[in-house]
Order: C-alpha cells, then sequence, then structure tokens
C-alpha cells in the first residue's frame, strides 16, 4: 500500500469516527477489560438527556471500546421518582444497573451502594474537574461518583417580545411581575388566548425545592437550614416572597404549574405561549433548535431578586456512579471515566447544554460559540446555593415536607406564615434545631 493511500484511509477513517482522535488521548482509552461484556446505565430523561447518553453509549461502542455493549434505559423524568426507583435496585443489591446518573444531591444517601471510582480513576484525571463540584461526590473520602453536568436555576425571557413592549429585562420579581402582566395582556389581546406570563416548577417533588430555595434566598431569607443544620424557612422575607408568588398563580402564573416539571414549563415557553421561565440551561438548545417557535427569540440571565443584583441559583446537575453490586465494576468505572472525559462533555454540551464541570470547558471554543450563557453568565458553580447537604441522609424527607409546605402555599390552601411554622415544627420533628 502506498504512503499517500494509508493517509487517505486514515483520513477517511477519522472522518467517519472509525479512530480516536488525538484528544480522545491517543486511542488509549481504558476499557476494563479485555473481554466482550455488557452494561446497563440507567440515565436520562428530561429534555434530550436520553437521546443525549444513548448518542455518547453507541459512541463508545463504535469507537472507544467495541468489546462492551451499552444498554442505556431511561430513569424516571422526576428526580423525586428516580431516588424510589434506585432505592429498589440498591435494597434488593441488584445487578441489573452498572452506572447511575446520580442528582448532584443523592451521593450522602446511596454512599455505601456506589463504588469509590477513585481507585479506577487517576488523579490526573480527578484534578480535571472543579474541586467544589468533585466535592459533592465525594463522601467520607470516598469518590461515589464522577461529576457528568453542573447548572443553576435561570431566567429565560422573550427578548423580542421586551423589545415589541419596550421594556426592561427585569432585575426583581417586582419587575418580573409587571413585565409579565404587560406582555400577558397584549399577547392575549391580540388573539393568543393561551398566553401566560411566567412559568416555573410548581409541582410537590425536588423541582419546587430548587425553585423556592431560590425565591426565599434572592428575597433575602434563609436556605431551608444553615450549615449548622438550624432551620431557615420562617422568617419574614421567606414567607412574603412565597406569598406574592402565590398571589400570581392564575393571573401571571397558569393555575396547572402546580402540576409542572422542568418539562411542562418547557413545553408551555417553547410554544410561544410564555414571556419568562425559569428553568436549568438544558432549555437553552431545544429552545434554539431549527423548529422551535422562539429560535432566536430569547435570551437568559440571572433569576430576579428582591432588589437588582439579589439573584440567587440552585445548584442542580448530575453525575455518574458504579453500583457496587455490578458484576463488571471495572468495565463500569471505564465507561464513567470515559463519558465525563473532555470530548465527551463537549459533545454532550453541544447537544444537550447545561453548565459544564471542567474549568477548561469554560473555554473551548465551539462550546462558547453554541452557548453563549457560558460567557456572559460565568461559571455557575461558583455562585449557586447548594441545597442543604447538612441533611445527610434525611435531604430527601425534609425536601419533601418543603416542596409540599410550598406546594400548598402556591396552591392558595394555606398562607405561608401558617405554611412555615407548621414546617419549621415538622423539620424539628426530624431533628433539626429551631432557631
Ligand atoms: C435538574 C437538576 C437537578 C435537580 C432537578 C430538580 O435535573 O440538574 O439537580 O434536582 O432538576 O427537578
Amino acid at each position: 500500500m502506498s504512503k499517500r493511500f494509508v493517509v487517505l484511509l486514515i483520513a477517511a477513517a477519522l472522518m467517519v469516527g472509525l479512530v480516536p482522535t488525538a484528544s480522545a488521548q491517543e486511542g488509549d482509552v481504558w476499557c476494563g477489560t479485555d473481554e466482550p461484556v455488557s452494561i446497563t446505565w440507567i440515565a436520562g430523561t428530561v429534555g434530550n438527556e436520553y437521546e443525549t447518553a444513548v448518542a455518547l453509549a453507541e459512541k463508545y461502542m463504535a469507537e472507544a471500546c467495541p468489546n462492551v455493549t451499552v444498554k442505556v434505559v431511561e430513569r424516571p423524568t422526576s428526580t423525586t421518582e428516580t431516588i424510589a426507583q434506585y432505592q429498589q435496585f440498591f435494597e434488593g443489591q441488584s445487578s441489573e444497573i452498572d452506572v447511575y446518573q446520580l442528582d448532584v444531591f443523592y451521593p450522602a444517601m446511596f454512599k455505601e451502594h456506589l463504588v469509590d471510582i477513585s481507585e479506577y480513576a487517576t488523579d490526573e484525571f480527578l484534578a480535571l474537574f472543579f474541586p467544589a463540584v468533585l466535592d459533592a461526590y465525594t463522601i467520607e473520602g470516598r469518590v461515589v461518583g464522577l461529576p457528568w453536568f453542573a447548572g443553576g436555576g435561570m431566567l429565560f425571557y422573550r427578548s423580542d417580545l421586551l423589545e415589541k413592549y419596550g421594556l426592561a429585562v427585569p432585575q426583581t420579581w417586582d419587575e418580573l411581575a409587571a413585565a409579565a402582566k404587560t406582555i400577558q395582556d397584549g399577547e392575549r389581546a391580540e388573539g393568543n388566548a393561551a398566553f401566560w406570563g411566567f412559568v416555573f416548577q410548581g409541582k410537590a417533588y425536588e423541582g419546587l425545592t430548587c425553585d423556592a430555595l431560590e425565591w426565599q434566598v434572592s428575597y433575602g431569607g434563609g436556605r431551608i437550614l444553615s450549615p449548622e443544620g438550624v432551620i431557615e424557612v420562617n422568617d419574614p422575607a421567606s414567607i412574603e416572597i412565597f406569598d406574592k408568588i402565590a398571589s400570581w398563580v392564575g393571573d401571571i402564573v397558569p393555575p396547572d404549574v402546580l402540576n409542572y416539571q422542568e418539562e411542562d414549563s418547557r413545553a408551555v415557553w417553547q410554544a410561544g405561549n410564555a414571556a419568562f421561565m425559569r428553568n436549568w440551561a438544558y432549555a437553552y438548545p431545544l429552545g434554539q433548535a431549527e423548529d422551535s417557535p422562539i429560535r432566536d427569540k430569547f435570551g437568559v440571565g440571572p433569576l430576579p431578586g428582591k432588589e437588582a443584583g439579589m439573584s440567587a441559583a440552585t445548584l442542580g446537575g448530575w453525575g455518574v456512579g458504579v453500583s457496587r453490586y455490578s458484576q463488571n465494576v471495572e468495565a463500569a468505572s471505564a465507561f464513567a471515566i470515559w463519558v465525563t472525559s473532555y470530548d465527551q462533555l463537549v459533545d454532550f454540551h453541544l447537544a444537550r447544554g447545561e453548565q459544564p464541570v471542567q474549568p477548561a470547558l469554560y473555554q473551548d471554543a465551539q462550546l462558547l460559540e453554541a452557548l453563549p450563557y457560558l460567557a456572559s453568565m460565568g461559571n455557575v458553580l461558583e455562585s449557586a446555593i447548594a441545597r442543604p447537604g447538612v441533611a445527610g441522609v434525611q435531604y430527601n424527607a425534609v425536601s419533601e415536607l418543603y416542596y409540599t409546605a410550598v406546594n400548598n402555599v402556591l396552591a392558595g390552601s394555606v398562607d405561608a406564615e401558617t405554611a412555615m411554622a407548621d414546617l419549621e415544627l415538622a423539620m424539628a420533628d426530624l431533628g433539626f434545631e429551631l432557631p
């Protein structure tokens, strides 16, 4: 074979993705095994999360480790329901799932069921992540998950409509309410009866805990629990903002918001039927898709506060961890390491938006072009508010009490003052300290 022919062959193979590129570590991908094995990854499924996971699994099988078959099964859309499903697998010590997608607040809950992946990942590899986000997956010195992506609540606004009505991007919650009302009245008068001012996640589930924590903190209220475990829900600022947002339901916020998860809010928003939306950055590339009615008609920025500059974003995001009950711990760990490596994260973020967990990705030209919020909003990990880690294994119980109380306030079945006083007592019963 002539030299020229070989070069052409390699170039062709590179184009169809048969040969790993130099940046994929010169082809030295560790697969954890040379035998043919099959592993199962539970992942997805908010927006195109599941599809993105499947595309990565296919790339792994085609390019990185052809001897490993990766099957992707869908988790429930709600992170709250996902906990219940994982609990069943873990309690039964099931080997059915090898790799778990882990919400950033799961590690404390599931630590004993997950492998310490630092036994397989090199220190060099672990050093690529923001230390703060790796910390979230490190419990008692064991790295029980590798960060996959991060997120912080953000405000999506219709820039075309703000311009049409001569309005600025709202900096305060009162400005948001006023702008939402003006736009909603105007759009309805023009015949769009389905138009609403503001949508968010109001269902009684973890998503509401994230939204409500942002409301409290951005209003100068508490953070559910202080780092010392003191209850922080029953203060005048928190009560004021909860009542204020409840008063919007049925006016500028659809009454159905009481049942909205992320995708329900996005459905209204992306159909062009909302002026403002609170959501995670996964909604950005979907809104910018070719066939999206709101393509190039919206912007994103920090959520409003009580006053300009008091914005708060709850820290969200997910990682991947390996089950101790897996029959292929090494192959599963190898896959978790590959999927959280730089090149795969670039592919992931291009398809999926969200916010990166490795500092280097914030300098990636391709990502900066596709996801302009990365440059304009900076690194969410520096400013985001974590959900109270001090709750440890009791986090889910605390969150359930909290989102149920806030959902009742939104529903108008109780005022915030009464709901927060009751919530405080219920949290004290779980063993947390009264202020
Ligand atoms: C997103 C976040 C996750 C959060 C969930 C709440 O998936 O990444 O951290 O718990 O939303 O619905």
